[in-house]
């Protein structure tokens, strides 16, 4: 079994986005500037927002951060948006999700410009990624995409099999992988929460994508001798092991189905560093205006 060093790979990403910022630095051009909004205090959300901003130092990126308290107005985070859609040193920003209840999510991804949206989740975004136009891809597919291309797994004509179908990531790495491009080409069945004897066909996958977010849902016996296993699920467990009281678990049982596979990403370490790296990719996109001129 190989494992996948999403660390060592995401490290590597943010080192080149990190040489490009000080050449267009160098050029006089501004630094890329990337802002982050978060509403409430849900802790995976706040440990995730404070990655990306870290993460923004890293490579030389200005960051700004715009927190919100819980029982925020769906009209006052509009008016956030609507600042930074119009802030002309702000090249891109996300919204960090899920957002309360009272607040109508897809009322509030709308209403990012698609040229600011790092995160690709604009229906003008999801569409042109869908028709192979240039656009912004979320950046947890675009980040499993990259470990693949790194780790040069073959994909084409293989079976992958995406478990669970969310916007953010099943849905559009489904569509990725079936794309004829370059890494793609694969024949894809997308599982989900009605699928019925859902082990008949992950036993069938070269490559399987596992992001429903439940904990060791994935055992040995549901994997093929061989496979390529992906896994995108970071729930937070309690664990007294830990000094925060929590660790990250993935929706594969490690343990055994490693034993079992060609090739696996851990959790943590694996998908979870990429999809920052990504995201500053997207920026670093926005800021060159490569996608949206
Ligand atoms: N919540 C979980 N993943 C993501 C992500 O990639 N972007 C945003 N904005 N929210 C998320």
């Amino acid at each position: 079994m190989n494992l996948i060093d999403g660390k060592k790979i995401s490290l590597q990403l943010q080192d080149e986005i990190a040489k490009e910022v000080k050449q267009l630095i160098s050029e006089g051009k501004k630094q890329p500037h990337l802002a982050a909004v978060l509403v409430g205090s849900d802790g995976g959300s706040e440990t995730y927002v404070a990655a990306k901003i870290k993460a923004c130092e890293r490579v030389g990126f200005k960051s700004t951060f715009v927190r919100h308290p819980e029982h925020v107005t769906e009209e006052k985070l509009l008016l956030t948006v609507h600042e930074l859609n119009a802030d002309p040193d702000v090249d891109g920003f996300i919204v960090q999700l899920p957002l309360p209840r009272h607040i109508n999510e897809h009322k509030i991804l709308e209403a990012v410009l698609p040229s600011k949206d790092v995160d690709g989740f604009h229906p003008i975004n999801v569409g042109r990624m869908v028709l192979n136009l240039p656009c912004y891809v979320s950046a947890t597919p675009y980040g499993i995409v990259h470990l693949l291309r790194k780790y040069e797994i073959e994909t084409s004509g293989k079976h992958c099999v995406v478990v669970g179908r969310s916007h953010i990531v099943g849905s559009p790495m489904s569509i990725l992988m079936a794309k004829n491009t370059a890494l793609g080409n694969c024949t894809v069945t997308l599982c989900h929460s009605k699928t019925e004897n859902l082990k008949s066909y992950t036993k069938t996958a070269d490559i399987l994508i596992c992001a429903l977010g439940s904990p060791d849902f994935i055992t040995a016996d549901m994997v093929k001798e061989g496979a390529v296993v992906i896994d995108v699920g970071t729930t937070r467990v309690a664990s007294l092991d830990s000094k925060t009281g929590f660790k990250l678990k993935g929706d594969v049982k490690f343990d055994e189905v490693s034993q079992k596979c060609s090739f696996i990403t851990p959790v943590p370490g694996g998908v979870g560093p990429m999809t920052i790296a990504s995201l500053l990719k997207n920026t670093l996109l926005a800021a060159k205006k490569e996608i949206y001129k």
